[in-house]
């Protein structure tokens, strides 16, 4: 590979916006806004980012939102994030957000909205980067919770184009949440669906066979299933894999047993994302840097999983014409 991995065009297509807040903008907005942070200086705040498994870090992810007050909060965050993706060579994004976490702590859901949106309509203009908003259901909550949500976001008229399922997984399968994805696909909006992270491969095949989703975030163990494995492969279903996170919260033991080499052999359709960027050790550039360096990969790698990212994503044919066109101009440069 000849160049720098900002050069190569990709999409991000899973990450969590609230998982971009950095300490440093932590500690501003928190001073912005006079809340006492538990942990309130750089030092003791970087001391929590240990994490143990999923869990332990949703418990700091959820208790760091406290600092999202306002639209210009939200609109700092989202700008901060776009700022940084375009230094990692991102072209397309599509964002999640969980309103029912920021609702909860008496957030107005047209203040969260509103701030990301704001920064959202002109990324073209100061990022080159076209974006999406997912909305994402915390499976932990209840289904009634989710569509009153989804019902108030389609009255607002927000402007998501899909919907996600994130949060604890293990013992929150898809079946808790029919009704909810039934809803959101009559209602024109594109579905995904985090499955297969610390849950099991049958999670992956529900989301698929209940909910309809057309995207599986994350999906990892999935290879534990052959049978799975296959389908995935005739279907390409994209997988969006986030490796840097896996190994953050243990959901593999290192990156060099990090299944992505062989998921990528075996035909299924992957790609390389973010996840939460300011809690796992970097953003899309950085996971890609962390497996070039691992597994030496070559060009025509590369130029897969950057592939893949743009023809999963839900950007229209247009503009993903325009970002393989991109690719296919980064591919020969490479020679
Ligand atoms: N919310 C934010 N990041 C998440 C992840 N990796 N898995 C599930 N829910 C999340
Ligand atoms: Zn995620």
């Amino acid at each position: 590979m000849k160049s720098p991995i900002i050069q190569l065009p990709k999409a991000e297509l899973h990450l969590h916006i609230e998982g971009t807040l950095e300490p440093e903008l932590i500690l501003e907005l928190a001073a912005r806004n006079n809340i006492t942070l538990p942990f309130p200086t750089l030092e003791t705040l970087r001391e929590q980012y240990e994490f143990s498994d999923l869990q332990s870090f949703l418990n700091l992810y959820y208790a760091n939102m406290a600092v999202l007050i306002t639209e210009a909060d939200f609109a700092d965050m989202t700008r901060a994030y776009l700022r940084r993706a375009q230094a990692s060579g991102v072209r397309h994004a599509e964002i999640m957000f969980d309103p029912q976490a920021h609702v909860a702590r008496g957030v107005a859901l047209t203040t969260v909205v509103n701030g990301i949106a704001s920064a959202l309509a002109s990324s073209v203009a100061d990022f080159g980067i076209s974006a999406g908003l997912i909305a994402a259901f915390l499976r932990d909550e209840s289904e009634e919770s989710a569509l009153e949500i989804l019902e108030a976001l389609l009255t607002m008229d927000a402007p998501i184009i899909g919907i996600g399922l994130d949060s604890a997984e293990v013992g929150n399968p898809p079946s808790k949440f029919i009704r909810l994805f039934k809803r959101a696909g009559e209602a024109g909006l594109r579905l995904t669906a985090h499955a297969g992270e610390e849950g099991p491969p049958s999670y992956v095949e529900d989301a698929l066979n209940l909910l309809g989703v057309e995207r599986i975030d994350h999906g990892i163990r999935a290879v534990e299933d052959r049978i799975l494995v296959k389908r995935l492969v005739a279907e390409q279903i994209p997988l969006t894999v986030c490796p840097l996170s896996n190994v953050r919260l243990r959901a593999v033991d290192t990156l060099a047993a990090h299944p992505l080499p062989q998921m990528l052999s075996a035909g299924l359709n992957v790609c390389v994302n973010s996840d939460d960027p300011a809690y796992f050790g970097g953003y899309v550039g950085a996971n890609f840097d962390a497996m070039v360096a691992e597994f030496q990969w070559d060009a025509a790698t590369l130029e897969t999983l950057a592939g893949n990212s743009i023809r999963s994503s839900f950007a229209s044919s247009a503009r993903k014409d325009e970002l393989l066109g991109e690719l296919a101009a980064w591919s020969a440069a490479q020679g």
